[in-house]
């Protein structure tokens, strides 16, 4: 209720401002509701295997209001899994949600058996016992269904969460480092409501599903309180279909931190980042001068298409200063990551993926078809043409070369797995696992609904 009076002032400032989108938009905030922060479930910590139960639930996104949702040992998304290089985490998956499902982990880098993709088949009733792996470096992913044809519908009720890998290197820098007071996880995401009831997932949809309203770890308008230092957000882009362009109110600068296989060489100061369906970024906000606004405008389909008049703006994350909490990070650490760049020169192979048409190269999905092999420890370079669809393959992480025959962008010059080029770019990659016929590896558009529609394909690496 505190924040009654503060939204009251925000109001007021707002009409004074005479900005006619900001007093819009202030005015359309009258309560802000807690941030939810998932468990934190370290894989050090706790007896393995790690039990998630994939489970209906009903989920308040509007207090005293039910929707119907599904979720990881609870309502909505899951707990963070902390893990760590170069050990491995057993997991339990139990499937009751009264269908089918599988568990991908978006982000890492482990043979396809373990990958979860559509052949990590989990029948009603039955528990997925996996033993996952962890040979990557410090980074933040996720884990989602990926069940052929009800991907869309299963993350849209709400079966995600976070996999945050850590290593000697992310454990000793100086950056905001703890999960809950100045490192959180923010798994963005777009939902329609009715009288404050969640409007189902429109099974079978084939084009982009994108709703009107944010919802930020499950939760609606939310706040969270931090210290006087440095914030670290793990930014997902868990939404269906819709890409953002995040940024700070007042247009004040902020720095990236993190791709989404790893950190930067070293922090980039921006004061706006795009981030499509399936994407991480971390950010570091400094809130030493105060509440900060972090905001979003939802991109067009196409990026190029971008206005910043008249695209729609939302809030999504006040982060007020308790001066209660002790300052932890107020000197971001200058030098992150060292990353070990290709040469391409080293190509050995390479392949152009046309991502057009709601198909991947004039090919849709078929199960029994394996569209590409590759083999170990071979670099390659891709050409992805694809002009608004976000391309994610499993097993690996790449590094680009090039986006519409320039350099990518001081942001974009770390390890990724998704990409959106807008139009052609080129990334160089090599896989270093095994990915079977039995349980190949998928590439495919991001936006769920294409996906499930047949915007994928499988590969084998042998
Ligand atoms: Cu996030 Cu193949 O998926
Ligand atoms: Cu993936
Ligand atoms: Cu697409």
């Amino acid at each position: 209720m505190k924040f009654k009076i503060l939204v009251l002032l925000l109001i007021t400032l707002g009409l004074a401002s005479c900005n006619k989108d900001e007093e819009d938009l202030v005015v359309s905030y009258e309560e802000m509701n807690d941030l939810f922060v998932p468990l934190l479930i370290d894989s050090r910590m706790n007896f393995q295997p790690i039990q998630l139960d994939i489970q209906h639930g009903t989920h308040e996104f509007f207090p005293g209001v039910p929707s119907q949702t599904k979720g990881f040992n609870g309502s909505y998304l899951g707990p963070t899994i902390k893990m760590y290089k170069d050990e491995d985490v057993h997991l339990q998956f139990t499937n009751n949600i009264g269908a089918a499902t599988s568990v991908h982990g978006h982000g890492l880098h482990v043979p396809g058996q373990v990958d979860g993709s559509p052949h990590n088949r989990i029948e009603p009733g039955e528990t997925w016992d996996v033993t996952i792996p962890i040979r990557q470096e410090a980074s933040s992913n996720w884990y989602h269904p990926h069940l052929m044809g009800s991907t869309a519908e299963q993350v849209h009720a709400g079966i995600a969460g976070f996999y945050i890998v850590e290593d000697d290197n992310s454990q000793s820098l100086g950056i905001p480092k703890t999960y809950g007071v100045d490192d959180f996880p923010i798994a963005v995401q777009d939902r329609a409501f009715v009288d404050g009831r969640m409007v189902d997932y429109p099974i079978g949809r084939t084009d982009d599903l994108r709703e009107p309203t944010l919802v930020i770890n499950g939760t609606v308008d939310p706040f969270v309180s931090v210290p006087r230092s440095n914030v670290r957000l793990r930014l997902l882009n868990a939404s269906n279909a819709r890409s953002y362009e995040f940024f700070v109110e007042g247009n004040l600068p902020f720095h990236k931190i993190a791709t989404e296989g790893g950190f930067l060489e070293s922090p980039v100061e921006l004061t706006k980042l795009r981030i499509s369906p399936g994407e991480r970024n971390e950010i570091v906000i400094d809130m030493s001068n105060g509440d900060v606004e972090l905001m979003a405008s939802y991109l067009p389909t196409r990026l190029n298409n971008a206005n910043p008049n008249s695209d729609p703006i939302s809030r999504v994350l006040y982060l007020e200063v308790d001066d209660n909490l002790s300052p932890l990070n107020t000197n971001l650490a200058q030098n992150l990551n060292t990353i070990q760049r290709y040469n391409e020169g080293d190509v050995v192979n390479t392949r152009t993926f046309d991502v057009s048409d709601g198909k991947i190269n004039g090919q849709k999905m078929d199960m029994n078809v394996i569209n590409e092999t590759v083999n170990r420890g071979e670099l390659e370079k891709w050409t992805i043409k694809s002009g608004r669809h976000p391309f994610h393959m499993h097993g690996v992480a790449f590094l680009i070369l090039s986006v519409n025959g320039g350099p990518p962008n001081h942001e974009d010059v770390g390890w990724k797995d998704t990409f959106m080029p807008n139009g052609e770019g080129e990334i160089l990659l090599r896989f270093d696992y095994l990915a079977t016929e039995e349980y190949p590896y998928m590439y495919h558009c991001h936006i769920l609904e294409h996906e499930d529609a047949g915007m994928m394909g499988q590969f084998v690496v042998q």
